[in-house]
This record gives C-alpha cells, structure tokens and sequence, in this order.
C-alpha cells in the first residue's frame, strides 16, 4: 500500500487540471490502442479540505449525475481514497470541453483529470500506472467495463497500447507527426450500447487480418512509416457493425482518403470519426469535407483539426 505523507497533503489551495480528448481503439487496435489530442480538452479545478467527502460540481450544463458513486470522476476518486487510506473531502469542479456521449474519451478525461489532480494535491504517492487503474472504476461507471485505452494516454499523453489490463501493462509508443481531423455528428451513440452488437466470436482470417494491422501500425509508428500507418489503418472487426450506427461514415471515409488522409475510423464506439494525415492543410481540407458531408445530410456537428498532445493531464 502507498503510504501518503500527512506533511506533503495541500490543503485549501485550488489547482486546475487540462484534461485532453483521446481517440481510442485508433481503428484496429480494440481496447487496446489509443492516442491523446490537443483539442478538445476539460478544465478541471480540484481543493483538498479536512471536511472528508467528495463533492462535485458542474459548470458546463450537462446533466451529469454529482453523487461520487454514479459520477466517473467520482468513482475513480473514491478508488484513490481507498488506496490511500485516508479520509479527506475533495471539492471538484469540472468544466467539460469534450462533450459525453462522442467518442472523444470524455469520461476517461474526468476520471483521469480526477485522480491526476488528487495525486498531486497528495504529495504524488501513486504511479502513473496506479492513477490508471483508480481511473478505470469511472470507465466501469461509464460503460460497465474496465478499459483504459482512453485512459491511458490522457493521463500519459502520445500514443500509448494497453498490452494487458489484468495484469496491467502499459507500453507508451512514439509517433511521428501527425495532424488529426475529427467530426462529431451530433447523434447519440451509448458505449454499452455500441458494445453490446458487437459479435463475440471473430473468423480466424479476421483475426489474422487485424493482427497483421495492428503490428503493422505499432510498427509504423515506431518507425515513423507513413506508408505503414496508412496500409495498417483497417479494421475487419469492429467497424463492420459499428460503422452502421453512424450515418455518413462510409462516404467520410472515401472521400478523406481520397483528398490524402493516411486513413482513420471511428473515433472509440462513436459516432465521432478521426482521420489521420501527414499535412496540416489536408487535415484542413478533410474537415472541410466533413462539413460538406454533414451539412447536406442535415445533422448537426462538430469538427477539429488537432494534433497528438504529448503530456496528458496537465497541472495548470
Ligand atoms: N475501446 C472502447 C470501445 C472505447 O470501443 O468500446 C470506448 O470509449
């Protein structure tokens, strides 16, 4: 167990946390790649006081529940709170950038916020690996399963791969640079929901066919292969059936890769999608197309033209 040091903990002073969006799954690689991004991000402001309790505010306007048990940011404090053994009061205020509900890791982004935060007002007893587990009990809140490929790089930053989450085991990855084009299409589609129509069973020439992907983008990143990046960004599995839940995906894909994007998928379980490209005007130039695609189909969005955040959570 960590042993906090009663003289480290700062009490009544106010911090403010960056917490950045993340694109999780990173088209291939399910549950276990994801990457951070400099836009969107939350703000987040985090006392310790003697007054033990958790108490959370909003200030954005979503209906989010503030009960610590059923609040992301909440659970994963609570997890913290245990290991730490101690009995304190938190008063939290989030304002979040990064709306719930897009595929961007806006829970992730509150839960890891959260214990970054808590960590460092505690005088930093945890690892980041640590921080990543207590993390994860606001995932299981979110999506009622534990996975941290939205956690992991916010709280990380860069492009990071989950080897394993029982035992936890966290490989960090360079990347060359890269510009990243997102659309939010203002829709909703539930994590749980979009992970409940998966298949439970892959054909074994699938699964050939996404591993091969997934080395292949590893690879590519470490080697900073374009080339390699662009053939590996497939997914046989996953986006097949997820892909049906999102309108306009198909015709983003086509046309995005067409004007030079190194490929790209859905953004974690959706509905935003994420292009990848080498150049910062085809970045611009594929949000242009996303607009185009959106506006003619009358649903409203969001775009971003962003790059990969290399710090994760950020102290202010
Ligand atoms: N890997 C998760 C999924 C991310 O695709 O369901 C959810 O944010």
């Amino acid at each position: 167990m960590n042993t906090i040091n009663p003289a480290a903990i700062i009490y009544g002073h106010t911090i403010q946390v960056e917490c950045p969006a993340t694109v999780a799954n990173l088209v291939c690689g399910f549950d276990i790649l994801g990457m951070a991004l400099n836009h969107p991000q939350d703000i987040m402001e985090m006392t310790l006081t003697d007054k033990p309790g958790i108490r959370i505010t909003h200030t954005d306007g979503y209906d989010l529940p503030s009960d610590p048990a059923q609040n992301v940011a909440g659970a994963a404090l609570l997890d913290l709170l245990q290991a730490a053994d101690i009995s304190i009061g938190i008063d939290l205020s989030i304002t979040k950038m990064i709306k719930p509900g897009s595929g961007l890791g806006s829970s992730a982004a509150s839960s890891a916020g959260a214990v970054v935060a808590a960590n460092h007002l505690l005088g930093n007893p945890f690892s980041k690996e640590d921080l990543v587990r207590f993390a994860m009990a606001g995932e299981k809140v979110a999506s009622g399963v534990k996975h941290a490929d939205n956690i992991t790089p916010c709280i990380l930053g860069g492009v990071t791969l989950i080897r394993s989450i029982f035992p936890l085991d966290i490989v960090q990855l360079s990347a060359p640079q890269m510009y990243v084009t997102v659309v939010h299409p203002q829709i909703e589609v539930r994590t749980s929901d979009a992970r409940q129509i998966l298949r439970k069973e892959v054909l074994l020439k699938d699964a050939i066919k996404q591993w091969g992907n997934i080395a292949g983008l590893v690879a590519g990143f470490l080697k900073n292969d374009y080339g390699l990046i662009s053939r590996s960004l497939e997914d046989v599995i996953i986006e097949p059936v997820r892909s049906m839940l999102i309108p306009g995906f198909d015709e983003v894909k086509s046309r995005s890769k067409e004007a030079g994007a190194l490929g790209g998928g859905i953004s974690g379980s959706g509905p935003s999608i994420f292009m990848l490209s080498q150049h910062a005007d085809t970045a611009e130039t594929i949000a242009t197309i996303m607009q185009e695609i959106y506006t003619s189909l009358g649903i409203d969005f969001k775009t971003y033209v962003t790059t990969l955040n290399n710090q994760g959570v950020k102290i202010l």
